[in-house]
């Protein structure tokens, strides 16, 4: 084998050549200045991709070892497998054949605690290792993603004019920036699609209202997003939804969308971000209704089972199409914002715990372009971060907080009366008591303090003096016996 091996021509390589991999590699290819040498565990797909691509010039490899030999020092090579065992198989495999100061590339959607144990362990051998979070799907990863790469800073000097050639770009700046060390790309690749997961089911609850309360069918709710498209909703899954909308079946020809099966999949990162917040003590609420109400409608025998039972609905009837139209939209951008708001208070948390310095500010920037939460909005969120870096929550910045303020009476409309008409918003309605959570001046948390304190000593603080208190609640309760346990 090795005497067939090609000179090191490329400057880097790609390792797994289903889709993403095969359309990252052609992107690569497509960028000059790169020569892209390409392996797949399976000679078929590398044929394959060879004859259908000549245009690329790619280098092929038969195993490690020329793939090794293909590529110029320091090697890069970018993995993209599936997530899991099989990409801790690839850096076996790599870390035999590469040397001190070559570069492995992760880009699948690993799982951020995993890309922090590979880069352990593969520093230890001398070589780089770098998890890098990669949106955009089939189309992204062809004609230009979002990147959001973590590991080590001597890396990223060599993988920056690498990733910036094939990154999408937004108003003249690549959408690929150095997120911080070890698991931070992935970790904040992670947030992206918890993020997803909240905007699509925001999306989907504004859909549900505007076909069973509006009376819309799912061509008119089309255009309704065309339009909400064109102003601070612009964005990519608004913009696909309409489409998803417009799609007549060929077979029934009805709305496609009303033939699709109503149970969602999802392969595990919005529960990542939902498990992962819990751990940092994050509230992401939001997010964690759009995880939860993908659960609820895969569970086919217990829906089964419950609509018999009574809902004690309303009758919701609308008099102003229009108003109540405006009224869906705001309450989807009021819900939009907390969404975000919740994902970057993750971030930030995330950052803390992991000793990651990770400029919020750069993360919204590279999300303007290429991954699937792209939105116009997103400069908002930059500007918020300029404006003041240390932003404790992002829904007080005063671009959003205005924003919300206006969409209040809205939002609330849409939430009650969607309670009063047996409607399901769990993330507007979630989205709307975080809201209000937050910006409560005293919360029902002293009487669970109280609790805790009466049935395990838990102890409490208060309001009025510095020092932890218990309280020996089976005395006279007419009189607070308070003592400081300091
Ligand atoms: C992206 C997407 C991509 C994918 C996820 C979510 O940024 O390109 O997030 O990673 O859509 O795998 O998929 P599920 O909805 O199946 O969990």
């Amino acid at each position: 084998m090795t005497s067939t091996a090609p000179a090191p021509t490329a400057n880097i390589g790609v390792v797994g050549l289903a889709v993403m991999g095969s359309n990252l590699a052609r992107n690569l290819a497509s960028r000059e200045g790169n020569t892209v040498a390409v392996y797949n565990r399976t000679w078929e797909k590398t044929e394959t991709l060879l004859a259908e691509h000549p245009e690329a010039g790619f280098v092929p490899a038969t195993d490690y070892k020329e793939f090794a030999a293909a590529l110029q020092k320091p090697r890069t090579a970018l993995i993209m497998v599936k997530a899991g065992r099989g990409t801790d198989a690839v850096i076996d495999e790599l870390v035999q054949v590469f040397e001190p100061g070559d570069i492995i590339v992760d880009g699948g959607n690993a799982l951020f605690t995993d890309t922090i144990r590979r880069e352990k362990a593969v520093r230890e051998t001398g070589i780089n290792f770098v998890g890098a979070g990669i949106s955009g799907g089939e189309e992204g990863a062809l004609l230009g993603p979002s990147i959001m790469p973590g590991g080590s800073a001597e890396a990223w000097v060599t993988l920056k004019p690498i990733l910036e050639s094939i990154a999408a770009v937004a108003e003249g700046e690549p959408c690929v920036t150095h997120v911080g060390t070890d698991g931070a790309g992935h970790f904040v690749k992670m947030i992206h699609n918890g993020i997803e997961y909240a905007d699509m089911q925001l999306i989907a609850e504004a859909y549900d209202l505007l076909r069973r309360v509006g009376g819309l069918s799912p061509a008119e709710i089309a255009d309704v997003f065309a339009e909400w498209n064109t102003g601070e909703l612009e964005s990519y899954l608004i913009e696909i939804t309409a489409e998803v909308l417009r799609q007549v079946d060929a077979t029934t020809g009805q709305p496609l969308v009303d033939v699709i099966l109503d149970q969602a999949g999802a392969k595990g990162t919005g529960a990542w971000t939902v498990q992962t917040a819990l751990d940092l003590g994050v509230p992401v609420s939001g997010i964690a209704e759009a995880v939860f109400a993908r659960s609820l409608s895969s569970k086919p025998a217990q829906r089964a089972a419950a609509q018999a039972l009574p809902g004690g609905a309303e009758n919701w009837t609308v008099s102003d199409r229009d108003a109540f139209i405006e009224d869906v939209r705001r309450a989807l951008y009021a819900s939009k914002i907390i969404a975000y708001s919740q994902g970057f208070d993750a971030i930030v948390a995330g950052a803390e715990e992991f000793g990651w310095e990770i400029k919020k500010g750069e993360i919204a920037k590279i999300w303007r372009a290429g991954c699937i939460i792209r939105a116009r909005f997103l400069n908002r969120i930059t500007e918020a971060y300029a404006a003041d870096p240390a932003l404790v929550a992002l829904v007080t910045a005063p671009y959003f907080a205005d924003a919300v303020s206006g969409s209040l009476p809205s939002w609330r409309r849409i939430v009650a009366g969607a309670a009063l008409a047996g409607i399901p918003t769990p993330a507007f309605a979630s989205s709307l008591s975080y809201f209000d959570g937050l910006r409560a001046d005293r919360l029902p948390a002293a009487l669970i303090q109280g609790q805790r304190d009466f049935f395990g000593a838990h102890t409490y603080k208060r309001i009025d003096r510095e020092g932890t208190f218990h309280t020996d609640w089976s005395g006279d309760r007419t009189e607070s016996v308070a003592e400081d346990t300091h």
